[in-house]
C-alpha cells in the first residue's frame, strides 16, 4: 500500500480460513468498543514489512460470528477510530465465472447486494441531513492496483477484476440462484463482501477486496459443496493472498 496516505496503518479483515495473520509481527492487541457496539475481535496491531497494519479477524478469533451477524459498523468503526484509511478486506467466495474456480484470487471491481436486514449504514437514527454517498465505483482503484501489482511481483495469476455478488448466507445458494446470478453478470458469490465495502466508503475509507475462491459456486460443477473441499481451497490459495498481503506492504 505504498500510496496510502502517511503514518496510517492499513487495516486487514480476515475472513473465513484467515483469522490469524502469519507473517505479521504483532506489537499489541486491543479491545476496543465504538458507538456501533463491539468489533467482531480484538484489533491485532503489527507490521507487515515496514508497514504498520491492524488486523481484525471478521467472524472473531476463534471464528464464531456467522456472517449475517457480524458487526460490520462496528469493525469499520473500530478501524476507523485506531487510524485507518485503507482497508483491505479478504473474502472467501465461491466461483461463478468458469476462469475462477477454487484457490484462484480475485480482486473484483463491482459489486451486486443481494443482503437483507444487516445495519448498512452509518448515516441513520438522529440526521441533520440525510446523506446519499456515490457509490458507482465501490472499490478504491489505488488499493486495487495495488493489489494487482503485487500478485504481478509474486507471478501470482489473479483475476484483476469482476462482480462480487453478496448474499445474505448462512446457507450456500441454490443452482438457480447462481443462475440467475450470472445472468445478472455476477462472477462471484460471497456472504461478506456487503455491507463492509459501503460502511468504509461512508467513512471515506479506500477499500478493496481480495477474494479467495474456495469453491465452485452452487451448480457450476458436478457436485455439491462440502467443507472438506473448501478447506482444500483454504490449504491451497491462502498462501497466494497472504503473499500478496506482504508484498503490497512493501516499498
Ligand atoms: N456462496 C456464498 N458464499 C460463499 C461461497 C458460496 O458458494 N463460498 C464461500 N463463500
Amino acid at each position: 500500500m505504498s500510496s496510502r496516505p502517511a503514518q496510517h496503518p492499513v487495516g486487514i479483515i480476515g475472513g473465513t480460513g484467515l483469522t490469524t495473520l502469519s507473517g505479521l509481527e504483532i506489537t499489541g492487541e486491543r479491545s476496543v468498543d465504538t458507538d456501533w457496539g463491539q468489533p467482531s475481535a480484538p484489533l491485532v496491531e503489527g507490521r507487515l514489512g515496514d508497514q504498520p497494519v491492524i488486523f481484525l479477524a471478521r467472524h472473531g478469533n476463534p471464528h464464531r460470528i456467522p456472517p449475517h451477524q457480524v458487526n460490520y459498523r462496528a469493525n469499520l468503526r473500530a478501524l476507523y477510530d485506531a487510524g485507518v484509511r485503507t482497508v483491505v478486506g479478504v473474502n472467501a467466495v465461491g466461483g461463478i465465472h468458469q476462469d475462477m474456480g477454487p484457490a484462484h484470487v480475485v480482486v473484483p471491481d463491482q459489486i451486486i447486494d443481494y443482503t437483507w436486514g444487516r445495519p448498512s449504514t452509518f448515516f441513520e437514527g438522529e440526521l441533520e441531513h440525510v446523506t446519499h454517498i456515490d457509490f458507482t465505483w465501490p472499490y478504491d482503484a489505488d488499493a486495487r492496483r495495488i493489489l494487482i501489482e503485487a500478485a504481478a511481483s509474486r507471478k501470482t495469476t489473479i483475476s484483476d477484476f469482476g462482480v462480487y455478488g453478496a448474499t445474505q448466507g448462512p446457507r450456500l445458494e441454490t443452482a438457480a440462484e447462481i443462475r440467475r446470478m450470472e445472468r445478472d453478470g455476477c462472477d462471484l458469490v460471497g456472504m461478506t463482501g456487503m455491507p463492509e465495502a459501503v460502511l468504509a466508503a461512508e467513512l471515506g475509507m479506500r477499500y478493496a477486496c481480495l477474494g479467495l475462491v474456495v469453491n465452485w459456486a452452487a451448480g457450476k460443477s458436478d457436485h455439491i459443496i462440502t467443507m472438506e473441499e473448501i478447506e482444500a481451497a483454504i490449504d491451497q490459495g491462502m498462501s497466494s493472498v497472504k503473499g500478496m498481503l506482504e508484498a503490497s506492504m512493501a516499498g
